[in-house]
């Protein structure tokens, strides 16, 4: 559903595309169509996995998917069904839980605007609003010549950039209608501007293949610094000034001098806490070191039994 929005204080009209949480699975899906070096690619992405747990391989699976075909069709999700032993409705329901998997084919490059709290109060909806204006576009559309999808997006955790626009994942920072708009104007000229920060930009398909795991020497994702003045400003205020962070908080092991002095009689090794109780954290906070030991459901077995 596509509605028209204006917004009174820029006077923009944009369309907001309010997307259903229902896949469009408009015919069963053939596996099939995904040939041999994908299935070995996706054989590589369960082996990481442990035996029998091949389920967790979803998501990497599902970006593989958008890898070959753009966003995740209803090919891609019974392909992730038959090779994980899954049902398509539970692919379709992971699918459908993570904005990062599109429903419907994805541009080029997928632009997203932060429109959270911080960018949004500075520029990020003018920003928004100028895009969908540019390319005639609303949420989750994409151009005529299949170069850009647009979209709106929570933070995008950069917010001492803000506002933020994101192409296909790698930043552009400290934006301004005019430079979004010049952005995109270039994207659709068959320029690649430079992320400001991070890897160079590449196509979205490439991207999505990184994302499953698939590393790519050509992109030069490895030797990119995704991090900038801002970001590293409270380390050099650290630095600067001496401070340290404390220590990790253990409980309090007792000394061997404890007992000097007094009529208690010393602890055998036995009453001594194991290395792994004394490094058990004293906030009721933090999550125990051993799971297995705390978890009624899992109590801990005695040594050498096994399953
Ligand atoms: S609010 Fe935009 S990156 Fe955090």
């Amino acid at each position: 559903m596509t509605i028209e929005v204006r917004n009174e204080q820029t006077g923009f009209e944009t369309r907001e595309n309010f997307r259903t949480t229902i896949m469009k699975l408009d015919r069963p899906g053939d596996p099939s169509v995904f040939g041999q070096s994908v299935r070995a690619d996706a054989q590589a992405i369960i082996a990481r996995y442990p035996a029998g747990q091949s389920r967790s391989a979803l998501l990497p699976m599902l970006h593989l998917v958008q890898s070959e075909q753009g966003y995740v069709t209803p090919d891609g999700i019974a392909f992730c069904a038959d090779v994980l032993d899954l049902t398509k409705a539970q692919v379709a329901a992971v699918a459908t839980f993570y904005t990062m998997y599109k429903r419907e084919p994805t541009g080029e490059f997928l632009v997203s605007v932060c429109r959270n709290t911080l960018c949004g109060l500075l520029g990020g909806d003018e920003i928004y609003a100028a895009l969908t204006e540019a390319l005639r576009i609303g949420m989750n559309e994409t151009t005529a010549d299949g170069k850009i999808t647009l979209e709106h997006a929570e933070c995008l955790a950069a917010c001492d950039y803000a506002p933020v626009v994101t192409v296909n994942y790698e930043f552009y920072d400290n934006q301004t209608v005019e430079s979004a708009t010049d952005l995109v104007d270039r994207l659709r000229a068959g320029e690649r501007p430079a992320p400001t920060r991070g890897a160079p930009l590449c196509t979205f398909k490439q991207i999505e293949r990184q994302i499953a795991g698939f590393f790519d020497e050509t992109s030069l994702a490895a030797d990119a610094n995704g991090s900038g003045v801002p970001t590293e400003r409270g380390i050099r205020l650290a630095v600067e000034r001496g401070d340290t962070a404390p220590s990790y908080a253990t409980k309090p092991q007792p000394s061997a001098a404890s007992g000097a002095g007094t009529s208690a009689p010393a602890k055998s090794a036995a009453d001594q806490p194991s290395a792994a109780a004394a490094q058990q954290p004293t906030s009721e906070h933090d999550a125990p070191l051993d799971t297995a030991a705390s978890d009624p459901a899992h109590p801990a077995k005695p040594e050498g039994q096994k399953d």
